[in-house]
């Protein structure tokens, strides 16, 4: 059978969408190659947020038609997900080896369209068309055979996203809010738990929007009526925070996360499921993109520093050791020093774990492409370094005040860097590293901190666990 080579760039989701094609191709009999270097379908799975993710798998995907395709004439060469969505055919014209070309709403027919290459029935494929009910066909897993198997998963919950902040190519890459319904989402959460995964990360573009718009044809909200729970608190949730609801009662699951949320959708209900739900751990990864008002009404965020600060106090006041994470673009069009200066202050205020910071990239189609005052690359790179020594900082400051804790870790396998050695993750998120053997794959264990690095923590569980 035919073997066959995905690599991904860019988020969680995309991760999860190149896991589930994997897990698709798989179960018809393709094999997954080691390396691309032996398959004979070579996938990339794009990003299209900046504009050097995309140039990034572009230049990969020039090597991979070069040299690689003289000597393999018959491998088959596609792009898959966000930049294959945004530039279709135009990928084919530019590389004309390319012979796939599959949008966001396509993956589940990435079996189908390979056959036909591999069989020569066809000689290129491109679709990138929007699909109903595409958003119910992410399913599928590969628990097997992967470093991280079967202890933690992603669940994709909901596709799309209508928020159209000016800066931002996804609605474009990812079309519109469509979400799946509770009971098909529960039913993949309890087939993974049974698997043996202890913690699942829900996903989706804006998972605060989930359930507000563009439901499956299927579904109505009688069909999965509120908890009794929820009836007795008389309390209005919203649908994500039923859905959260209606996944923690999932026996045999010990963790819930989810990622991303957006501040103006960060209801009291999401905000009081921390304090209420034990499963749900006390991290939360908020995006805020700036700290200055007149830049979040440019970019069209739907909020000001204020209630973004606001939430933060209400999540603290609810789990005060939250982990807290962030997005901050540097240098969109027309900050000034001020606006920038808005952004250091509230990063000192907020006092986030640690933040990704992204230089602000023009994309095609978004008004923030055509705004005035585009920034000069040196200015945007000098404001980018001071952040950074803002933000590393205060995570430092804030890892070593872990040190002599005792936290619980959930052990996820044998860290990255050291074979030797295991890691896992505490409820708020934050890496820890220890000496400590396979077999503890998968349980909870309490660890005490030795020792804290730039954003990771050594931990010692003999200290605890005899
Ligand atoms: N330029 C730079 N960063 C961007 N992001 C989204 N669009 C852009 C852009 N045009 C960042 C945001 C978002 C993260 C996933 O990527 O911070 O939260």
């Amino acid at each position: 059978m035919p073997s066959v080579f995905i690599k991904t760039y860019g988020c969680q989701m995309n991760e999860r969408d190149s896991e589930a094609v994997a897990a698709q191709l798989v179960a018809k009999g393709y094999t997954i190659a080691a390396s691309e270097k032996t398959a004979d379908v070579v996938l990339l799975n794009t990003c299209s947020v900046r504009d050097n993710a995309e140039q990034k798998a572009l230049m990969k995907m020039e090597n991979l038609a070069g040299n690689f395709r003289k000597r393999r004439p018959d491998v088959v060469l596609g792009f898959m997900g966000c930049m294959a969505q945004s530039r279709g055919q135009e990928l084919i014209d530019k590389l004309p080896d390319v012979d796939l070309v599959l949008g966001t709403q396509k993956f589940h027919r990435a079996a189908e369209y390979l056959d036909e290459l591999l069989a020569g029935r066809q000689k290129k494929i491109v679709d990138v068309a929007e699909e109903q009910g595409s958003e119910g066909t992410i399913k599928e897993h590969l628990l097997n055979g992967t470093a991280k198997s079967a202890v933690t998963a992603f669940v994709s919950i909901m596709q799309g996203c209508n928020q159209y902040c000016t800066f931002c190519i996804v609605p474009h890459t990812r079309g519109e809010e469509r979400s799946r319904t509770i009971p098909d989402i529960v039913a993949e959460c309890r087939e993974l738990v049974s698997r043996g995964v202890k913690e699942i990360t829900l996903l989706g573009q804006i998972v605060t929007s989930y359930g507000k718009r563009g439901w499956s044809p299927s579904f109505s909200l009688s069909e999965h009526p509120q908890t009794p729970d929820t009836l007795k608190r008389g309390l209005q949730l919203s649908p994500f925070v039923q859905l959260i609801e209606a996944v923690h009662e999932i026996d045999g699951l010990e963790r819930i996360r989810f990622t991303s949320p957006h501040p103006k959708g960060y209801g009291d209900d999401l905000v009081a499921a921390y304090a209420r739900l034990p499963k749900l751990c006390e991290s939360a990864h908020l995006p805020v993109q700036s700290g200055s008002d007149r830049v979040l009404k440019l970019m069209h965020r739907g909020y000001t520093r204020e209630r973004f600060l606001e939430i933060i106090r209400k999540l603290r006041a609810a789990k005060p050791d939250i982990g807290l994470t962030t997005d901050i673009i540097v240098g969109f069009p027309g900050e000034t020093e001020e606006d920038f200066e808005q952004t250091l202050s509230l990063a000192r205020e907020a006092e986030f774990d640690n933040a990704f910071l992204f230089k602000y990239s023009p994309r095609r189609d978004t008004p923030a492409a055509a705004m005035p005052d585009q920034l000069a690359e040196d200015v945007i790179e000098a404001r980018h370094a001071r952040l950074l020594e803002v933000i590393n900082e205060i995570g430092a400051r804030r890892y070593r005040k872990l040190v002599g804790e005792r936290v619980q870790i959930l052990v996820e396998g044998p860290s990255r860097n050291n074979d030797a050695r295991m890691t896992g993750r505490t409820r708020c998120g934050r890496i820890v590293v220890f000496d400590g053997n396979a077999r503890h794959r998968g349980e909870l264990m309490d660890v005490k901190i030795e020792r804290a690095g730039l954003f990771t923590l050594y931990g010692d569980p003999a200290v605890v666990n005899l």
